[in-house]
């Protein structure tokens, strides 16, 4: 891993489980205590970002393995971009939370291919870059189902309870598969909004703080 004095956070769940909210949030409490912060995310708006989700929304035709494989080039963009890639930000200082990294990709094409495949797929970025923690959101799939649903008109196709299921599965096995050499914490996501960032917002200062 290369040289910075930044902090890398990466908040992980479900869909529906409040990570772009508390992205936000987060964002705005740790840049009022002073800190200089970076909220990103994955899939990127950028060129690869844009080609997945038109694979999503059907525009482009991609079969499972094709989206698995730009999800690993999108991150290799995301860190390695050098006008606003997440190494050039760690190295200017800012603490970077990123609303997704490699375990939504473990868990949602793990979900229906060899898990191993994909860890192995991602290893060039687990190199570069390993979250100093990696935050997952948990809600039961039910709940997340439910959010997206009342709060979106455009479904996509996999946003079943079923899929939902298996990825909040999978999130489970790629943890405890890799708990040895990632550091990685749970909270409860079915709260209140105002309780669950009151929570990171402790964790993540904490953190900061070390
Ligand atoms: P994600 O980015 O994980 O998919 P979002 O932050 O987009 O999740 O939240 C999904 C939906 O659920 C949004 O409509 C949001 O307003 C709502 N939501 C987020 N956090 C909570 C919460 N703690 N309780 C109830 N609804 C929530
Ligand atoms: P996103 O636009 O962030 O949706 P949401 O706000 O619902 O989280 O992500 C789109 C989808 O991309 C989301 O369902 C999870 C999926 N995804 C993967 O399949 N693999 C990945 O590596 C990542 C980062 C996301």
């Amino acid at each position: 891993m290369q040289n910075r004095s930044g902090k890398f956070i990466a908040l992980e769940g479900i869909d529906g489980s409040g990570k772009s909210t508390q992205v936000a949030v987060l964002a705005n409490r740790l840049k009022a205590a002073g800190h200089k912060v970076y909220p990103t995310f994955e899939p990127t708006n950028g060129p690869i970002g844009s080609i997945i989700r038109q694979m999503f929304s059907q525009r482009i035709i991609g079969d499972d393995k094709t989206i698995a494989a730009l999800f690993v080039a999108d991150r290799l963009d995301h860190l390695q971009n050098p006008i606003n890639g997440v190494l050039k930000k760690l190295e200017e200082g800012f603490t970077v939370i990123t609303d997704r990294y490699y375990f939504s990709s473990y868990a949602y094409h793990g979900a229906h291919m060899p898990l191993e495949w994909v860890i192995q797929s991602n290893a060039l970025s687990a190199e570069l870059l390993r979250p100093d923690l990696n935050i997952f959101i948990d809600i039961p799939p039910q709940v997340g189902f439910d959010r997206v649903h009342a709060n979106r008109a455009d479904i996509e196709i996999y946003e079943t309870l079923d899929n939902i299921s298996k990825v909040y599965t999978t999130y489970q096995r790629a943890f405890d598969l890799l708990k040895e050499e990632e550091k990685i914490v749970s909270i409860d996501g079915n709260r209140s909004q105002e309780e669950v960032s009151d929570e990171l917002f402790g964790i993540v200062s904490a953190l900061l703080a070390e």
